[in-house]
């Protein structure tokens, strides 16, 4: 059997292979409400066979949103949204995860496909946005946001709080904080969004206060028996990577001591003024570097999206979890092309009965 298609376990959690879909944000809820869109979409990826579904960014509060079309978790009739989503994925054989997030100073923009940038200052849509300091990320994303009091960042773990438990509630197995990509979470930890000279600010140990709190005081809410994950970017690509690198390495181990089961390593996008070496497997070998240095288990994302590369690295040792993203929009049947493409044997299994049956049984070549 591939390395691709063995099952994986974590805390009382088995997946039936490595491949994971990451969260996609899919900018069609309203008031923060899921809806059939998210109904179709969620259970058609879990019946292609990934191992885990995980729901996209899904905001802690309304401020929290990157666009007005972004689902929520802050009320309890957004959670019960998710439950028939939650049953759909468990029914096709999958696991249900759910990141939970809030946007930072990267929030109030509009849909990617309608702008990507910053809704206009004079536009009812927008809303202002909070941030650990009063710099904008630039380029795309002008707004300056309002640096964050004590009680703002008191406020905003407990939104944190609050939302796991609620996901747990709806039924969901996994829980992915969403510390990336520089949203909020993410913008505490890079010098090029934090400025503060409190606790919350400075050296490693006060940039990273904000994780590694909001991390412990979700631990206490989120069952011991059910993975605690958490998406991170460990580089930037900005010139000082060692560096970054080195003190997110430190970082990880310290979201380890607090209870982490797995870090899905990504990029910081922290600066517009990146320069990303996009390629193939580009981070494969950073997380291992993360997964060595750490002993956590590791998952990643980003042009891993042929076959061959998701078994090699997961054969090699580099990954635990491959998250397949934009090939699994091409192709919710993703899992099965993989299968067939790596001789798994009978690679139709992957799929739910109805479609098995034909593509096996009476397959005609
Ligand atoms: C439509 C779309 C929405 C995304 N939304 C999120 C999100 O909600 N949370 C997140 O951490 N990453 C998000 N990403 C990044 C993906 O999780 C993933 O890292 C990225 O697509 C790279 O993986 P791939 O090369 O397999 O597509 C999104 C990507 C796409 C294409």
């Amino acid at each position: 059997m591939s390395a691709l298609f063995q099952p994986f376990t974590l805390k009382d959690v088995t997946l039936r292979n490595r491949i994971a879909i990451p969260p996609m944000c899919q900018y069609s809820a309203v008031d923060g409400v899921i809806n059939d869109w998210h109904q179709v979409h969620y259970a058609g990826l879990a019946r292609g066979g990934a191992g885990l579904v995980v729901v996209e960014a899904t905001a802690v509060s309304p401020e929290g949103r990157i666009t007005p079309g972004c689902a929520g978790i802050w009320s309890d009739a957004q959670a019960q949204a998710f439950v028939p989503v939650v049953q759909a994925i468990k029914a096709a054989g999958s696991v249900p995860g759910i990141q939970i997030a809030h946007a930072g100073r990267k929030a109030s923009a509009n849909r990617p496909w309608e702008g990507d940038d910053h809704i206009a200052a004079d536009d009812a849509r927008g809303w202002d946005t909070i941030a650990p300091s009063a710099v904008a990320f630039g380029a795309n994303l002008p707004k300056v946001p309002k640096a964050m009091t004590l009680d703002d960042i008191a406020r905003v773990r407990q939104d944190f709080v609050d939302a796991a438990k609620r996901a747990y509630e709806a039924g969901f197995e996994w829980l992915e904080l969403h510390f990336a990509h520089g949203y909020l979470a993410q913008s505490f930890f890079s010098v090029h969004s934090n400025q503060r000279d409190d606790q919350y600010g400075g050296d490693l140990a006060g940039r990273s206060r904000f994780l590694l709190e909001t991390l412990a005081e979700v631990r206490k809410v989120w069952p011991e028996h059910l993975p605690l994950t958490a998406r991170f970017g460990v580089i930037e690509y900005d010139g000082r990577d060692e560096e970054t690198l080195a003190e997110s390495i430190e970082l990880a181990q310290g979201f380890k001591r607090e209870g982490l089961d797995l870090l899905s390593v990504s990029i910081g996008f922290s600066t517009p003024t990146a320069n990303i070496p996009w390629g193939s497997g580009l981070l494969a070998p950073i997380t291992e570097q993360v997964r060595k240095a750490t002993g956590l288990k590791v998952a990643s994302a980003w042009n891993i999206d042929t076959p061959v590369l998701a078994n090699q690295v997961v054969a090699d040792g580099q990954l635990d979890l491959v998250m397949v993203g934009r090939a699994h929009l091409a192709d919710p049947h993703w899992p099965y092309y993989a299968a067939k493409a790596l001789g798994v044997d009978q690679p139709s299994w992957v799929l739910p009965a109805p479609y098995a049956h034909w593509l096996e049984r009476y397959r005609t070549s």
